[in-house]
């Protein structure tokens, strides 16, 4: 079937470089003669028909912005059999041929339904988490990144100023990406994330941190930053029961949602603008059901199914890092 007319949504959390995507998609898509609908609100909007056509100068002033100019949502309806059958047929009655779907790994299981019910789309993976795991980066993440590390930096002034030991809770749903770069990037004295953490009694977490203050009090350090996944989670509970064991204050902090605002860095910039042509032209050379993504540094493009079945964990080496650097002993 011959595509005339594309239609484009975000879905899931918004993520910096939404926009950017979204503009490169519609500027991209316009120039090889394809027609523009923006779908407001993600797949929640799908259903309610809501329904924008954009024109080049519609994504005007975008590509520095923040959020997603075309609003997201979470849609437990549309995860029905009927749901899907009813955007299928919204979609026939507006005209739309493809759709370009901006998010996560929930938005891509949705994308896989409009594609097998004879809609052609394709995925592009925007979400701070970092956490899809067919490709190596999505879009979002690099800004995320930012914010929390200038965010532990400035929450590091004052642990240090009052030689306490913060633990400070990053995003990142059920992955630790976010959680180890930024340790990484902060000097963090310890990282906890989901991946090796979670399972790991509370006690035991306690203990590990009590022991790791002792041997940084030992060495003169004057505080004691403890990134924690919100995926590991009970910051507040932990640090009750540091400050019980050790005397020493202890505060957490929770990131929230600072991490996912703002606007998008140049790394997020470039990879939305490259992803979303790769998505039109995807769609001009007639595939449907595919994902961008890049892998080995190069963009490319899969399965839907083959890169929702596709495992993906944090590196160990980084993992270790963090405390092997903050101890200066690299532990093999
Ligand atoms: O997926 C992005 C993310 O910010 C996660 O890191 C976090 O777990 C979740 O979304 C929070 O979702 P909400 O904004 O719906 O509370």
């Amino acid at each position: 079937m011959e595509i005339k007319t594309v239609g484009v949504l975000t879905s899931g959390g918004d993520a910096p470089g939404m926009n950017a995507a979204i503009r490169s998609v519609v500027r991209y898509g316009l120039s090889r003669g394809f027609k523009m609908v923006g779908v407001e609100r993600g797949y929640h909007g799908l259903l309610r028909g809501e329904f924008i056509d954009l024109d080049a100068s519609s994504v005007c002033d975008l590509i520095q912005r923040g959020g997603t100019v075309l609003q997201t949502a979470r849609s437990k309806q549309f995860a029905t059999p009927e749901g899907i059958a009813q955007a299928v047929e919204i979609t026939k009655q507006k005209g739309i041929d493809a759709m370009v779907v901006i998010g996560g790994d929930g938005s891509f299981r949705g994308a896989q339904k409009l594609s097998e019910s004879g809609l052609p789309t394709i995925g592009i993976p925007g979400t701070i988490d970092n956490d899809i795991s067919c490709t190596e980066y999505t879009i979002g993440y690099d800004t995320a990144l930012n914010t929390a590390m200038e965010a532990v930096d400035k929450v590091r002034d004052t642990a240090t100023s009052h030689q306490r030991c913060s633990l400070i809770e990053v995003m990142g749903r059920n992955a630790g990406y976010i959680a180890i770069e930024v340790a990484l990037a902060t000097g963090a004295e310890m990282v906890l994330v989901p991946e090796k953490d979670r399972a790991c009694p509370r006690v035991e977490l306690v203990n590990r941190i009590v022991e790791d203050i002792k041997i940084g009090q030992a060495v003169g350090k004057k505080h004691h930053i403890v990134i924690i996944a919100e995926g590991v989670g009970g910051s507040q509970e932990l640090a009750e029961m540091i400050e019980e064991c050790t005397g020493v204050e202890t505060r957490a902090t929770v990131l929230g949602h600072i991490q996912r605002g703002g606007s998008p860095t140049i790394h997020d910039r470039v990879v939305a603008a490259q992803m979303g042509m790769k998505a039109i032209d995807l769609l001009a050379e007639g595939k449907s059901n595919r994902v961008v993504v890049i892998q080995n540094g190069q963009l490319g493009d899969m399965d839907i199914n083959e890169g929702l079945a596709m495992k993906k964990t944090v590196s160990d080496f980084d993992y270790r890092l963090v405390g092997s650097l903050s101890r200066g002993v690299w532990n093999s």
